[in-house]
């Protein structure tokens, strides 16, 4: 079990602990060990007795327990672990975890934690619709706790609404794709296809470029590169030799990726040529369609005369276009790669001119995005985004960056099977 995944999985006193064991059962079967925290409440609803035998390790119930603290503290737990799940995660717990109380084995751990930390809240639908609540969970949001449902549906007192505890399907398939993609991380996605693209060739674009004015200014974009590296990243845990050509980002550089720098368009382009031929091209970088023409070898002064008055007029810099990447890789005439995705970054009427640049560019699929000031998109975690291909258009629900990678990647995978 030494190369297995830890998740320390705390559960909180709600009627879909009984659930907890199927889960612990789906994460084993993943090669995740799954060591538990039970809070009192948790265990009016399951006995540690059961939690124990499926998990196979002793379960942490007291903070105050002598035997629990010498052989695991809760700093030890939270330092064991690779994520933090609380499942289910009442509302008691998340407004604990939002005040920073800390009364018991479970509190303390989550408060004592630099660990990644998921929950799957699970409660009344009052409970759940509660400003408190909402208020709560938009706080952890915001400090970077990923949320897994809930869902919509019958409870078991008997109403109907929001609060269900997601399905435990689907929490391991949260928990299995946040162990694929974490940056860093050179573990192939556990559960999934692994090595169903070895032997493919990926070029990636991501990233925004930046367009000499002069030695000391440039022109820029607000791509933070996240989504283009999240497909390098996913694309090779899945078995692709990846090669990331990376204009200047803040991000790291996804584990068992090749990592091109460039600055400018085309240096892009020319990054971009000399990885080819390749089965999979990937434009998510996004370009700048035109460069300054001739930028001086020197900086561009601000002529004043003795008195400080201006002397000259604000310089007007010619543009010139830049080589469009995408177009003229999905237009090659020998070697064209089996699949070339382009990404569009829109404002307004996003499908529609989506469209129109699939046919214009010649590329196979565009994945298009709302990009609009408040969508969050630019630099933000997560994407909404349509795929769009030949037979028509995918939405796809809000997801994070990382998934969409992974989704992109898995669909991907599943094309090139089919038609190549
Ligand atoms: O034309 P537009 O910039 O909207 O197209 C976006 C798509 O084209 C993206 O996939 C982007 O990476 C790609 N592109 C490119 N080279 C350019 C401009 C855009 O590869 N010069």
């Amino acid at each position: 079990m030494s190369n297995w995944k830890r998740v320390l999985l705390i559960i909180t006193g709600g009627i879909a602990a009984y659930k907890s064991l199927e889960l612990i059962r789906d994460l084993q079967r993943r090669k995740i060990a799954v060591r538990c925290i039970l809070t009192r409440a948790g265990a009016e609803f399951v006995t540690p007795m059961a939690l124990a035998a499926l998990s196979g390790d002793k379960v942490y119930q007291d903070i105050f327990s002598l035997t629990d603290e010498s052989e695991m503290g809760h700093i030890e737990l939270s330092r064991d672990a690779d994520l933090i799940v609380v499942a289910p995660a009442t509302a008691n717990i998340i407004a604990k975890m939002r005040a920073g109380i800390a009364d018991d084995l479970a509190s303390t751990t989550l408060l004592a934690t630099g660990k990644p930390v998921v929950i799957a809240p699970a409660m009344n639908v009052r409970m759940w619709e509660h400003a408190a609540t909402q208020e709560n969970i938009g706080v952890l949001k915001d400090r970077g706790i990923s949320l897994i449902g809930p869902n919509e549906g019958d409870m078991a007192c008997n109403e109907f609404g929001m609060g269900r505890m997601a399905e435990p399907s689907k929490i391991v398939e949260e928990i299995t794709t946040f162990f694929s993609v974490r940056a860093g991380d050179t573990t192939p996605r556990l559960g999934a296809r692994n090595g169903v693209l070895s032997g493919r060739r990926a070029v990636v674009t991501s990233g925004p470029t930046h367009e000499a004015v002069d030695p000391v200014r440039y022109l820029a974009n607000h791509s933070s590169g996240r989504q283009g590296h999240a497909i390098a990243a996913a694309l090779a845990s899945l078995g692709a030799e990846t090669i990331l050509v990376a204009g200047p980002t803040q991000q790291p550089d996804p584990a068992g990726v090749t990592v091109k720098n460039v600055q400018s368009a085309v240096e892009m382009m020319a990054a971009c040529q000399a990885e080819l031929p390749a089965d999979i091209v990937i434009c998510a970088a996004a370009v700048a369609d035109w460069r300054v023409a001739n930028p001086p070898q020197e900086k561009i002064k601000k002529e004043r005369g003795k008195n400080g008055n201006k002397t000259s007029a604000p310089p007007v810099l010619q543009l010139e276009e830049n080589p469009d990447i995408l177009a003229s890789i999905s237009t090659l005439k020998t070697e064209r790669p089996a699949l070339v995705v382009g990404f569009a970054a829109e404002t307004n009427s996003v499908i529609e001119h989506a469209k129109s640049k699939r046919i214009s560019k010649g590329c196979d699929w565009i994945v298009a995005n709302d990009v609009s000031p408040g969508t969050g998109t630019f630099g933000g975690g997560h994407n909404t985004v349509h795929v769009i291909d030949g037979d028509g258009v995918e939405d796809w629900p809000v997801m994070s960056k990382e998934k969409i990678g992974f989704r992109l990647a898995e669909r991907i995978a599943q094309y090139l099977e089919t038609f190549s």
